[in-house]
C-alpha cells in the first residue's frame, strides 16, 4: 500500500516541476497548483488512501504527502518570480498616486441609542433578550391580560396576517417570552421593532422601536422599580434630570403609571417641546400584574415583579434634538452622516 502511494506522489512530483516550468502567465500558474491541491487535484485525490495506509507505515506515507505539497509551493514560488520579472514592467503600482478613500458608514441613531440603553441596563444586572416581530394573539395580547374588546387588538390597529398572526405592537410579547422560558429571578430588558396601524406624521409611523424591561425576583416593590428608572435618566440624558410617575392604566401592570422625565431642553422651566409643562412623557410603567404571573405558570404570592416600556425614537429625538421621526427612515446621508 505504501509504496503504490510512494509510487504516485513521485510521477505526480514529477508532473509538478514540469507544469509549472512550462506556466507563462499568472493564470496557468493557478491553474497548476488547482490541478495538484485543489479541491479535485491529483496529490488531494490521494488522501482518501492515508485510511489504508496500515499504521506503522503512517508516518513515512505522511512525510511523502508533505514534501509533495512542498514542492508544489516551492513551483509556484519559482515560476512566480520567473513570471514577476517580465509581468512587474507592465503591471508596475504607482507608489506616488494618492491612496483611496474609503467611505466610513455611521451607526443609525436608534441603533446608538438602543445601545447605549442596553449598556445602562446591563451596568444594573439586567441582561439583553430579544423576541420576534411576528407574534401570535396570546403573547401579544391574552397573555398580557388584554382584555378581549381592547380596542389594540383591532385590525385597524393591528397588521394581522391570514392565519391569525400578527405584527407585534409592543415589546411587551418578550416579558411573556421569557417568563416562558425562565424561572424568577428575571431581569431583562429587549429592544426590538414595532408595528401599528397608524398614519405616518411627525412623531407617528407604522413600525418604531421600544424598550421593554422586566424585573420578577422576591420582594419587588415600585420603590425598586422607581430608583430604576430614576437611574436610567441620569445615565441617559444627565444628572439634572428629575422623574415623576402619574396613574395610568396598562392591562399587564397594576397599579400602572406614566413616567415623565424632566424636560432634556429647558431644564424644567418650560418651553416649546414640553409644551411648557416642563415634564416630557416618557414611558408606561407598572407592577406586574399577578394575572400575567398567573398566566407564565409563576405564583404571585411568591414572585413580584415591575415592568416598563419606552420608545426608542422618542428617546433618540429628544437627545439629538431631531424635529422628525420621518427622517429616521428616508435613508437620506445627509441626515444619517451626522451621527
Ligand atoms: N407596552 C406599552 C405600550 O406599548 C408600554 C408599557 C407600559 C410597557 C407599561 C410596560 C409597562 O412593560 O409596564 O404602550
Amino acid at each position: 500500500m505504501l509504496n503504490e502511494l510512494l509510487e504516485k506522489l513521485n510521477k505526480i512530483s514529477a508532473a509538478v516541476e514540469k507544469e509549472f516550468a512550462a506556466a507563462s502567465s499568472a493564470a496557468e500558474i493557478e491553474n497548476a497548483k488547482v490541478k495538484f491541491t485543489g479541491r479535485n487535484g491529483s496529490i488531494t485525490a490521494l488522501a482518501p488512501m492515508m485510511g489504508k495506509i496500515p499504521k506503522e507505515d503512517k508516518p513515512a506515507a505522511g512525510k511523502a504527502f508533505n514534501e509533495a505539497k512542498a514542492l508544489v509551493a516551492k513551483c509556484m514560488e519559482e515560476a512566480k518570480e520567473r513570471l514577476g520579472e517580465s509581468a512587474s514592467s507592465a503591471e508596475s503600482v504607482d507608489v506616488t498616486l494618492p491612496g483611496r478613500k474609503w467611505p466610513m458608514g455611521t451607526q443609525h441613531p436608534v441603533t446608538k441609542t438602543i445601545d447605549e440603553c442596553c449598556a445602562i441596563f446591563r451596568r444594573m444586572g439586567f441582561t439583553v433578550a430579544a423576541g420576534p416581530e411576528i407574534e401570535t394573539v396570546a403573547n401579544c395580547f391574552d397573555k398580557l391580560n388584554a382584555p378581549i374588546d381592547h380596542p389594540s387588538r383591532d385590525p385597524k390597529d393591528t397588521f394581522y396576517f391570514d392565519d391569525g398572526r400578527l405584527m407585534r405592537t409592543q415589546t411587551s410579547t418578550v416579558q411573556i417570552r421569557t417568563m416562558l422560558a425562565q424561572k424568577p429571578p428575571i431581569r431583562i430588558v429587549s429592544p426590538g421593532r414595532c408595528f401599528r396601524r397608524d398614519t405616518p406624521d411627525a412623531t407617528h409611523g407604522v413600525h418604531f422601536h421600544q424598550i421593554e424591561g422586566l424585573y420578577v425576583d422576591r420582594h419587588v416593590t415600585l420603590a425598586d422599580l422607581k430608583s430604576t428608572l430614576k437611574a436610567f435618566a441620569n445615565e441617559f440624558f444627565g444628572e439634572g434630570v428629575t422623574i415623576r410617575m402619574r396613574p395610568h392604566f396598562f392591562p399587564f401592570t397594576e397599579p400602572s403609571a406614566e413616567c415623565d422625565f424632566s424636560c432634556v431642553m429647558c431644564g424644567g422651566k418650560g418651553c416649546r417641546v414640553c409644551k411648557n409643562s416642563g415634564w416630557l412623557e416618557i414611558l408606561g410603567c407598572g407592577m406586574v400584574n399577578p394575572n400575567v404571573l398567573r398566566n407564565v405558570d409563576i405564583d404571585p404570592e411568591e414572585w413580584q415583579g415591575f415592568a416598563f416600556g419606552m420608545g426608542i425614537e422618542r428617546l433618540t429625538m429628544l437627545k439629538y434634538r431631531i424635529g422628525d421621526l420621518r427622517l429616521f427612515s428616508e435613508n437620506d446621508f445627509r441626515f444619517l452622516k451626522q451621527f
